[in-house]
């Protein structure tokens, strides 16, 4: 064998396994990150340990998130207003907790158009289930995500209605891209989050609100969106419309 065809068999006996196993290993890499951003760690761990024991007191959740004095509450009609949904539209409200917004949302968007309550929490959905069913709200469909995922299909939804919950988002980065895939081109966020402003805000907001508008604001722009407008009339909350933009 001459020396030139031994280098050349040497270096394939060397290189050759490396790119047999280059070639096994990339999909799995690239398919284990689908749906969520890689190593993503919690922004607050134990936030939403409340919401996922095993048997939720639903009358104290519902007497805590639908009481007079609870500005969300108080102010919903003209929050859900805010939100600007149009009949026909499919419109998911991304923790969904009691179901607060479910019969606002699903008048807006009408026969023709389609509600998701999306949870991480069973039970809460199991009683928006009851309540939708109740009160005939037939285009009404609850759907159990994970805390990295709306677990929606891609561009089945014109707006994602995101209230008193981002904060709560574990991995708002893998969250953010799972709702980015699963709004259609032209579609919104709209948020509505606590004020948290260091010497006005209380002591609870500060220590429960991981981050202030700005904070989030960036985070949701770095998730391919783009603020578009800001609708101030609450005391305690603000509430951004972001338009969904390319990556
Ligand atoms: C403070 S509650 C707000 C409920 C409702 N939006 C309201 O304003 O009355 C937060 C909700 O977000 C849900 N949640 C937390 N993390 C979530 C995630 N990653 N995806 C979807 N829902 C989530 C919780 O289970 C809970 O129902």
């Amino acid at each position: 064998m001459s020396h030139s065809r031994r280098k050349r068999l040497l270096a394939y006996s060397l290189v050759g396994p490396c790119l047999v196993f280059a070639s096994c290993q990339a999909p799995q890499t690239a398919s284990s990150t689908v749906g969520t951003v890689a190593a993503e760690v919690s922004a607050r761990p134990g936030i939403n340990d409340e919401f996922l024991k095993p048997s939720l007191n639903l009358t104290q959740w519902v007497e805590r998130f639908e009481r007079e004095g609870r500005e969300i509450f108080t102010e919903r009609e003209k929050i859900a207003a805010a939100a600007k949904v149009q009949s026909g539209m499919a419109v998911a409200d991304v923790g969904a907790g009691t179901g607060l917004f479910i019969p606002l949302l699903s008048q807006a968007a009408g026969p023709k158009g389609k509600v998701y309550a999306v949870d991480i929490a069973k039970d809460f959905l199991a009683h928006i289930d009851q309540r939708a069913a109740a009160a005939g709200l037939n285009n009404v469909k609850t759907v159990l995500c994970t805390e990295r995922s709306v677990e929606l299909p891609p561009n089945s939804i014109d707006l994602a209605f995101i209230c008193d919950t981002y904060h709560h988002f574990e991995y708002p980065r893998s969250t953010m891209a799972s709702l980015h895939r699963a709004l259609r081109p032209g579609g919104a966020v709209v948020l509505v989050e606590f004020k948290r402003i260091q010497g006005k805000s209380s002591d609870w907001v500060m220590d429960h609100v991981r981050a202030g508008q700005e904070v989030f604001t960036a985070e949701i722009e770095a998730a391919g969106f783009k603020q578009a407008e800001q609708i101030d009339f609450l005391k305690d909350n603000y509430i951004l419309r972001f338009k969904k933009v390319k990556l």
